[in-house]
């Protein structure tokens, strides 16, 4: 098999194919995977539905998997993997507006932790036909094309994190008081600087950022609605439509997420998921 990298998008994102991911993969492959991840923010691994515990080997070769916070998504015998259900089991489990699900709203992973995990990978179990894909910003670009007076304007902000905000229009998934205690509220840079590339991104999450440090309420509001507004522009946008197997390894300091959560009621959407431990964002 040879290794193929291909873009998938103008905004972010590209394709590894020709890998067999259930066997020992060479350095040359790693690092040729790892210098496209860097480019283009994330790669889709082609792969076949792979074990618990084969698909945390093939996390550890880009980094050192870390534990999720819910317990009740942890799979026993790989703790390291969690698996995530997004199927609605019946017609009243869809929201008339989808925004009111939660997985609608534009997110980068765990930013409620001082340490927030640096990467993704998720892998499809079972997808719908049609819909359920999960939709992509990129954060460096959106930062990049921002004025120099908006630049200035950002620069050295600081911004809360919280398990939930009340300016999400769904609420977060129910945490046991243990969950509750190991997340308490964070403050983070809204301007991130990449600890790899040295790229500065906006570092924003719809679900989790409840304002920003030393300004009014309304006047916090009003700014991260605007970098809201920004940085979700089609331009910056990749929408990847799940095939069985794909992972999506992405940057979690350089983009952010959200599912489109329009498919029927009933078909399966089951994927596992892995975090990959990070630093101190800054
Ligand atoms: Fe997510």
């Amino acid at each position: 098999m040879m290794l193929h990298i291909r873009p998938l998008s103008d905004a972010l994102g590209a394709e590894v194919a020709g890998v067999d991911w259930t066997q020992p993969i060479s350095d040359t492959t790693v690092s040729a995977i790892k210098d496209a991840f860097l480019t283009y923010h994330l790669v889709c691994l082609r792969s076949e539905p792979l074990t618990p515990a084969a698909f945390a080997q093939v996390s550890r070769y880009f980094g050192e998997p870390q534990i999720q916070l819910l317990r009740n998504m942890r799979v026993e015998e790989v703790p390291e993997v969690s698996v995530f259900n997004s199927t609605y089991k019946s017609a009243e489990d869809k929201p008339a507006d989808l925004l009111f699900d939660r997985r609608s709203g534009w997110h980068t992973d765990d930013s409620y932790f001082a340490v927030p995990a640096k990467v993704t990978l998720l892998q499809a179990l079972e997808i719908p036909e049609h819909g359920g894909e999960t939709r992509f910003c990129n954060a460096r670009a959106a930062y990049e094309d921002l004025s120099t007076d908006m630049k200035a304007r950002l620069d050295g902000l600081r911004a809360v994190h919280s398990y939930d905000t009340m300016r999400a229009p769904a609420r977060a998934m129910k945490r046991t008081k243990e969950e509750a205690e190991e997340t308490p509220d964070v403050v983070h840079p809204l301007i991130r600087t990449h600890d790899e590339t040295g790229q500065k991104a906006l570092y924003f999450n719809s679900n989790r950022t409840d304002r920003i440090l030393e300004m009014e309420r309304e006047a916090s509001d009003a700014l991260l609605d605007q970098i809201h507004t920004h940085m979700t522009q089609p331009q910056y946008q990749y929408h990847h439509a799940w095939r069985v197997g794909d992972v999506l390894m992405w940057d979690n300091r350089s983009v952010t997420h959200s599912v489109n959560m329009d498919f029927p009621p009933g078909r399966h959407r089951i994927h596992q998921r892995i975090l990959l431990k990070g630093s101190v964002p800054a």
